[in-house]
Formats: structure tokens, C-alpha cells, sequence
């Protein structure tokens, strides 16, 4: 391995940075030519492909976004675009690409690693979560720490007003981000698409918390939930409990955001390095993920097929929590 590439795609997340700094200072470390990919796979296949050296990556830890930028790419999944990100690669001599990113990302790697003698690693990097084979995903913790700062100013006027706030939380199929900002805000529920949404059981617990009696409550919905956004759910609910005096909140891009947290820059420090290493042991169509503090390396194929189930205990104690 003498040249290596490194691309983010898809939806950033904060400490991807952190993670391109670790794989080029990874590279140099090794004699490993690295070179930066632009824009994903969209810049892959324009041939936006730059030579990187030590100082490129200096103070770029505690930023948030890509210095790379990124793009979720229609063109990678075409076998004509494919093939032009390969012949950019080969013109440059480079056999192994890390790609940092979720689950589109990897889908594209895997497609890639297969059709091309090209030999491809993925970081994971999304605050969604919600990739099999690993407890975390970089961006996931900051992301979380945002949320939970959101929701303790709007618990605020919430209390001041006696109102109840429906916040609707990132998570396009995943309830991970909601569950655990949840937890850690005091909601008193928590809608995510893993957990069937009864909004009888809604009801009941709006009923039960008029007798309790709550005046104001935060009502957390991941945006995949089944029963639709929190605008929807918050129009079911007005319906039945007029003197329920509701407002909704859309956290949206705000959660991309931000200064990477610890947790999240050393993760991906870690990461990054295990990377590069990965390639240098011959290994491909592979995430590097971490179980139980223990790095693991996780087939493209399992990453993104298999089912990460969501932390039962945690949701189960939701409702002890608010008794
Ligand atoms: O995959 C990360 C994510 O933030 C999801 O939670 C969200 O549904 C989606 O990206 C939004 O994508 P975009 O920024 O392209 O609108």
C-alpha cells in the first residue's frame, strides 16, 4: 500500500474531521502518500483528488463539518460514474480509499470494492447511529449533547407557559438519537419507527399527566416515527386535548452541527489510525467499528444490512423515569 485516498459523504457529522486528521497523520506515519478526496463521491468521480501533507490537517480537531465537504452523490450509483471514480484513482496510483460516512456511503464502498480492484475501508460517521457492528458512530455524541442543550431551553419556556412541546429529532429509520437525548432530557415520551407508536398510549399518559397533575411536558419524536413528524402528531393531539396548549419544534440541521464533543474526536482519532492499518493489513469491504470499547472490524455487508437493535432497557425505563 503506497497511496492511499480519503473521502466524507453523505450527511456530515461532527468529528469527521478529527477523523480525516487521524487518517492522513496516520498515512504520513507510515511513508503512505495520502491524498484528499473532495465533495465525496461526487469530487471522486470529477477528479477532485489533492495531494495532503501534516499541516493540512492542523486545527481542524474541534471543528465541526468536513473540511473535505460533502455530497450524497446520484452519479456513484451508476456503473458509468463508478467507473470514472476508478480510472481517477488508477491515473493516480492509489489502491486504497477510506470512506467516512453512514449508510449510503457504505453502500456505494461496497458496490465499488467489488466491482473494482480497489481496496476500500469505511469510518462510520453519522449522528444517526444507526449502523450495525458498532456501539458508535462518530457524530452521534455531539449530536446527543445538542439535543439535550435544546431541550433544556425549551423545558424552560415550556414550564413558563404551561405548554406541551412536541421536538422532532434527526433520524431518518433510527430512534437512537431521539432515545438517548430523550433519557437524558426528562422527556416524557419518546416516539421512535423501532417502538410501535400507540397514540392511545399517548393519550393515556397525557390524561394520566393532567391528573398528576403536569402543567408542561417535552414529547420527543424521531422524524422516521410511523405515525408521522411531530407537526402530525402534535395536530392528532390538539384535536383531542384542547386545553392542551401545544407548540412544535423542528431541531433539523442545528443537530450536523458544532464543536465535535471529546468523545467524539477520540473515537475518531482512534478510528482513523485503525483505518489506515486495516488497509496496511490487506483488509477491505470492511468498517472499523467498536463494540464494548474493543475495535472490531465489520463487513460492509453487516454494517449496513443488519438490524442494530435499539437499547430496550433504556426505553423501558422511560416510564419509571416519569412515574
Ligand atoms: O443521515 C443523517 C441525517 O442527518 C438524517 O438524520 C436525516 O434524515 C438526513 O441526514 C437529512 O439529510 P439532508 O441533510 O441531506 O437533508
Amino acid at each position: 500500500m503506497n497511496r492511499i485516498a480519503v473521502l466524507t459523504s453523505g450527511g456530515d457529522a461532527p468529528g469527521m474531521n478529527a477523523a480525516i486528521r487521524a487518517v492522513v497523520r496516520a498515512s504520513l506515519y507510515k511513508e503512505i502518500e495520502i491524498f484528499g478526496i473532495m465533495r465525496g463521491y461526487e469530487g471522486l468521480i470529477d477528479g477532485d483528488i489533492k495531494q495532503m501533507v501534516s499541516r493540512d490537517v492542523s486545527n481542524i480537531i474541534q471543528r465541526g463539518g468536513t473540511i473535505l465537504k460533502s455530497a450524497r452523490s446520484k452519479r456513484f450509483t451508476t456503473k458509468e460514474g463508478r467507473l470514472q471514480a476508478y480510472n481517477n484513482l488508477k491515473e493516480k496510483n492509489i489502491d486504497g480509499l477510506i470512506v467516512i460516512g453512514g449508510n449510503g456511503t457504505f453502500t456505494g464502498a461496497k458496490i465499488f470494492g467489488t466491482e473494482f480492484d480497489i481496496k476500500v475501508v469505511g469510518i462510520p460517521g453519522t449522528i444517526d447511529n444507526d449502523l450495525y457492528g458498532t456501539d458508535y458512530t462518530i457524530g452521534y455524541d455531539t449530536a446527543i449533547n445538542t439535543v439535550v442543550s435544546a431541550i433544556d431551553n425549551i423545558r424552560d419556556t415550556a414550564t413558563a407557559h404551561n405548554r406541551l412541546f412536541f421536538i422532532e429529532v434527526m433520524g431518518r429509520d433510527a430512534g437512537f438519537l431521539a432515545l438517548r437525548s430523550g433519557i437524558a432530557g426528562g422527556a416524557e415520551a419518546i416516539l421512535i419507527p423501532e417502538k410501535p407508536t400507540h397514540l392511545e398510549n399517548l393519550h393515556l399518559y397525557l390524561e394520566n399527566g393532567f391528573k398528576k397533575p403536569k402543567s408542561s411536558g417535552i414529547i420527543l419524536v424521531a422524524e422516521g416515527d410511523h405515525e408521522g413528524g411531530a407537526y402530525e402528531i402534535a395536530k392528532k393531539v390538539r384535536t383531542d386535548f384542547e386545553n392542551y396548549d401545544v407548540r412544535v419544534t423542528v431541531l433539523g440541521h442545528i443537530q450536523r452541527g458544532g464543536r465535535p464533543s471529546a468523545f467524539d474526536r477520540v473515537t475518531a482519532s482512534k478510528m482513523g489510525v485503525e483505518a489506515v492499518e486495516a488497509l496496511t493489513n490487506k483488509q477491505k469491504n470492511i468498517m472499523i467499528g467498536v463494540k464494548c470499547g474493543q475495535s472490531q472490524y465489520v463487513s460492509f455487508d453487516l454494517a449496513i444490512k443488519g438490524r442494530k437493535p435499539i437499547d430496550d432497557q433504556l426505553y423501558n425505563i422511560l416510564s419509571i423515569l416519569n412515574y
